[in-house]
């Protein structure tokens, strides 16, 4: 029986429309979710949004919509641009769906049932930003997590006894595997030694949420509500028997992936609501680090975001899943800009895998009719070709343990360090030159040298799979490999390439990105920043169906006005001709056009 593996993100909230920072926790969870189907576990990838609760109703007042209404769009917002950047996830939780609020009220009825709720009255200060009660606060205070300013409540509530279960919290802390990186999980140590006090899980003075089973005037805490999704959608609280088996086969979940802002929640009442409930741990629970522009948080309310469509549109997706793994090191904070985007993307994906890949394969093709040739295995194979080789194998090892350590970059660097090892093999051996001659020795040196570098070509575009799917999808074609999802990526070794196999199509697969990229992609920003925020937050955007686009310049440069000089690196793809303009004839039925037949000289 294979092994399986569920992985979650947190929900994201509808109150504003996805940034670069949410695609950051989903991209980092799609990537171990592809490499973990590449390794052969039955994988179940979960993602959703987060709909409750009074940030959201008050949002949607804003806009002048109904919460549903507004809940509607924007969710439909996240699944568009996931599906836009080639996110595998396996369901979409939304927990305004029936099948959520049902099993949400199985679970509180269940901790009920168990002795941990009591009815009471809550007096304190509220976050509604974080949807936080914030212990010990005083009216006029701000919030410890976003500094916005609580508000006071006073309603009657129910409550969970979370103070109880200080004791088993720090015992399952003791496994250091439970929470990661260290420094979260010794924050969390340090919360929770400080003294739990029982907490509020239900509402009374609003009513965008999933009622209280027994007592409908209240709603249920919105972080309860939304935690429970890890579980509800995995068949919890159903009497389906089909839903309780995925639940029996999935749940503990192996990852559940979220941003250092949440980790209370997820750390300490999570683990609390599950133990209350009868319910086991998930098995690891990692914190990545946030995505600083402009050097703050990336948040709608600071106005620094920067929209995942305008990379995509630019430089497609593969581009910025690329660089948000290497260039942040995860668990850290990392800074974007559109500099270092197209620098890495330049220096990494044109100039790296891309022109490796595009060199060799072309290579192949003129040297040896598209047909992966034959090395030799005798005395003429070189300490170089055995380095390459051993440096390979090397690299399979390291990127699976630094993926795995959810060290991403450092994988990626690896990768790379070999891209860069066979890139000097290449220059070293000097191919092009082995190819002008006929005698059988170069012959054979060059088939070694070509069939070495694209043996090397194929294990890093195998170990990328999962951060670049279109991309290395593509690389894996042209190499005559077939579909690279069938990859059975635990068995990856040195020496796998089929001898004589006929390449496919040789196209180049990032083309190099120049500073208008940059350019288009603040304007389009700028643009962006500049339309009001209820109308940007509440904008659809374009319905997009077909799979992401890995090229650049899908979308043209912007065609200067008339009196507005050309920059440099535009005149440099300008292509100037001089002819003779021989007929200008009006065309029948239109005014705006004229028939012009101009002699070139050439064509
Ligand atoms: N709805 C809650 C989560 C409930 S899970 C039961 C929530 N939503 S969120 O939309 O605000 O954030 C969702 C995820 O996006 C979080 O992991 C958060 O850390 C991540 N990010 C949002 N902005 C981010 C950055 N600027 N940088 C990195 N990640 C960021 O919290």
């Amino acid at each position: 029986m294979s092994r399986k593996f569920y992985i979650t993100t947190p929900i994201y909230y509808v109150n504003a429309r996805p940034h670069i920072g949410h695609a950051y926790t989903t991209i980092a969870c799609d990537t171990i979710a592809r490499r973990q189907r590449l390794l052969g576990a039955e994988t179940f990838f979960l993602t959703g949004t987060d709909e409750h609760g009074q940030k959201i109703e008050r949002a949607a007042q804003a806009a002048g919509k109904t919460p549903q209404q507004y809940a509607d769009e924007i969710s439909a917002q996240f699944r568009q641009l996931w599906r836009r950047m080639g996110i595998s996830n396996d369901d979409f939780i939304r927990t305004t769906e029936d099948r959520h609020k049902k099993r949400v009220q199985e679970l509180f009825r269940r901790i009920r049932d168990n002795g941990y709720i009591y009815k009471g009255t809550y007096t304190g200060q509220y976050c509604v930003s974080c949807e936080l009660y914030v212990d010990g606060a005083q009216p006029g205070d701000p919030c410890p997590t976003c500094e916005r300013i609580t508000e006071t409540v006073k309603e009657d509530n129910y409550f969970f006894k979370l103070s109880e279960f200080q004791d088993k919290l720090l015992a399952l802390y003791a496994n250091p595997e439970f929470i990661r990186p260290e420094a979260r999980r010794n924050e969390v140590i340090s919360f929770v030694r400080s003294g739990l006090r029982d907490l509020s899980i239900s509402r009374s003075t609003f009513s965008w949420g999933i009622p209280v089973p027994d007592d409908p005037k209240h709603v249920i805490y919105v972080w309860l509500d939304a935690l429970a999704n890890y579980i509800t959608a995995i068949g919890y609280g159903s009497s389906h028997a089909g839903a309780q088996e995925a639940f029996k086969k999935f749940w503990p979940a192996d990852v559940q992936m979220i941003g250092k802002e949440i980790v209370r929640f997820h750390c300490v009442y999570w683990p609390a609501f599950l133990m209350a409930a009868g319910l086991p741990m998930p098995k690891t629970i990692v914190a990545h680090g946030w995505l600083l522009f402009e050097e703050s948080k990336m948040s709608k309310s600071r106005g620094n975001i920067v929209r995942t469509e305008t990379i995509l549109d630019v430089l497609g997706a593969d581009a910025l899943r690329y660089f948000l793994l290497r260039e942040v090191v995860f668990g850290q904070d990392g800074s974007f800009s559109f500099d270092a985007l197209v620098q890495r993307y330049n220096s990494d994906l044109a100039n790296g895998l891309g022109n490796l890949a595009s060199r060799t394969l072309t290579m192949i093709n003129r040297y040896f009719k598209g047909e992966v040739p034959y090395p030799s295995h005798g005395a003429s194979k070189t300490a170089a070709d055995v380095a390459i080789a051993e440096a390979a194998r090397k690299t399979i090892r390291e990127f699976g343990t630094l993926f795995d350590q959810f060290q991403f970059s450092r994988a990626l660097e690896s990768a790379w360090a070999l891209v860069a090892a066979v890139d000097k093999y290449i220059v070293e051996n000097e191919p092009w030159a082995l190819g002008e001659k006929q005698d059988e020795d170069s012959r054979s040196r060059l088939a070694t040298v070509l069939y070495t570098a694209a043996e090397a070509l194929r294990i890093a575009t195998a170990l990328a799979h999962p951060v670049m799917p279109e991309a290395t999808a593509k690389i894996w074609a042209q190499m005559g490999l077939g579909d690279i999802q069938k990859l059975p990526l635990s068995e990856l070794a040195w020496g796998q390439l089929p001898l004589g196999t006929k390449l496919g199509d040789v196209q180049p697969v990032f083309p190099r990105a120049d500073k208008s990229a940059i350019e288009r992609m603040q304007k389009m920003e700028e643009e962006q920043r500049s339309t009001p925020v209820a109308e940007a937050s509440a904008a659809a955007t374009p319905a997009q169906t077909t799979a992401p686009q890995a090229t650049p310049a899908a979308v043209p440069a912007p065609v200067p006005a008339a009196n507005e000089k050309i920059s440099i690196d535009d005149f440099a793809k300008i292509e100037l001709r001089v002819g003779l303009v021989k007929v200008a004839e009006r065309v029948p039925k239109a005014d705006k056009l004229l028939r012009l037949e101009v002699d070139i000289g050439t064509e």
